[in-house]
């Protein structure tokens, strides 16, 4: 077993849930201290590769020492020697340390200088990336090729205790984006899903490589596209017979960009209400979607606004699951996102679809375990529902995972 720090993005519940369903289930979920998550799980081979297929990880830093009290920079600059002491090339070299309220821009400065001193001092060549000794940002991380050519040496104060550690695995922020910007056709108009959320999604199904997924609500096709590089088959249908065009193109695209991609696509124009058993002939082993998210909206909507556009796409969701239920195999998976709005009062949920899920024959699967939720003292009542949500966003996304009974 191997003691990790997952730095996590934004929505941090979302990203634990993500873990949950990726690494094995003998993993350890330890500590959560601001947005890192300490845990103890199988050594991770082909780690960056790994992190290339989870969308709620930042960085990952695997833990080489621990200790209650220790002089950081001595710790550090010592890592740094051992890791760098057979090189002939010039290395380079980044310090993060954070204590329990943050960066801690002192420690991070002495750990730096001393760093530099001792591989200066022992004819090794090098230099830090630290602008102003500031914590390198990923882009920086990944523009010095940090892993490759040199390292990132971490400290890292977690419930009372030092973690010391090299960066191991950094998100690809260059690759979402050129998924997400350069894709030939995009639609501000219809939500703007992105890559990474559409990863966990993915990730939240537990689906196997070679596996079918269907995404009912396909729009210009981003899940697809996550799915098949995930090494996925992927079927797809929407109303708009334009949107179906806009995901072919994407799809196309996206095989132009990795040729290596050989798995199946299937793309249908079809009513998600309306779907038939002619329109699904294949295995499908879960139905992955971002549904409906109703008219767009900028500023807080009022309570009747809400209520007509709840009402509009309730409905939708409802004549869906019904309608799909005789189509799947029990025990499918479906991971949905739901419309929520933000208002000054807290978040609307679909509530009447919660409220029917159990008649209409299924059950809420809860996302992350209770042992991790008790571990980590996650602030949560149930984890059977979690929202995506950014401070600037009033339409929200509520995640869930169905299983039809
Ligand atoms: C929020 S978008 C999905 C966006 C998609 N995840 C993406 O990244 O492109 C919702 C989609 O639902 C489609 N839609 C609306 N009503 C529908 C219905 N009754 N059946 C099927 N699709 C429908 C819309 O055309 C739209 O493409």
């Amino acid at each position: 077993m191997t003691k990790y720090i997952f730095q996590l993005g934004r929505n941090t519940h979302i990203s634990i849930a993500e873990l949950n369903a990726v690494l094995p289930k003998n993993t350890n979920f330890i500590h959560l201290q601001n947005d890192f998550l300490l845990l103890e799980t199988e050594n991770i081979n082909n780690i960056q590769e790994f992190l290339n297929r989870v969308g709620g990880t930042i960085k990952i830093i695997e833990i080489a020492q621990e200790h209650q009290n220790a002089p950081i920079p001595k710790v550090i600059s010592q890592l740094a020697y051992d890791k760098f002491k057979d090189r002939e090339d010039k290395v380079r070299f980044a310090v993060t340390v954070h204590n329990l309220n943050g960066t801690d821009e002192k420690q991070m400065k002495n750990s730096l200088m001393e760093t530099k001193k001792l591989l200066k001092k022992s004819n090794i060549s090098c230099r830090f990336i630290n602008n102003n000794f500031k914590t390198a940002p990923i882009a920086l991380l990944l523009g010095e090729n940090i892993i490759n050519k040199g390292a990132e040496f971490n400290a890292i104060n977690i419930n009372r205790n030092w973690y010391f550690g090299e960066t191991v695995a950094i998100q690809d922020i260059n690759e979402y984006s050129k998924r997400d910007f350069e894709r030939p056709e995009r639609d501000p108009k219809l939500g703007m899903l992105p890559p990474k959320l559409a990863q966990i999604l993915i990730n939240l199904a537990e689906v196997k490589t070679g596996q079918t997924i269907y995404d009912p609500f396909c729009g210009i096709g981003t899940i697809l596209m996550e799915g098949l590089l995930m090494g996925l088959n992927v079927i797809g249908s929407d109303l708009s017979a334009d949107n179906i065009k806009k995901t072919e193109s994407n799809l196309k695209w996206l095989k132009e960009q990795a040729p290596q991609l050989q798995n199946s696509i299937r793309l249908f124009q079809k009513d998600a209400t309306q779907t038939q058993k002619k329109d699904l002939q294949e295995k499908i082993s879960a139905i992955i979607s971002e549904t409906f998210l109703g008219p767009p909206i900028s500023k807080y909507p009022t309570y009747s606004q809400i209520e007509q556009n709840q009402a509009l796409v309730g409905g939708l969701i409802y004549n869906f699951l019904k309608n799909i239920y005789p189509l799947i195999p029990q025990q499918t998976k479906l991971v949905l996102t739901l419309l929520t709005y933000r208002t000054e009062n807290g978040f609307h949920k679909l509530n009447k679809i919660h409220q029917t899920l159990n008649t209409l024959g299924y059950n809420k699967i809860p996302m992350i375990s209770k042992e991790a939720i008790q571990n980590l003292k996650l602030n949560l009542k149930d984890s059977e529902s979690l929202i995506y949500e950014r401070p600037d966003q009033v339409v929200c996304r509520e995640i869930i995972v169905l299983e039809k009974k």
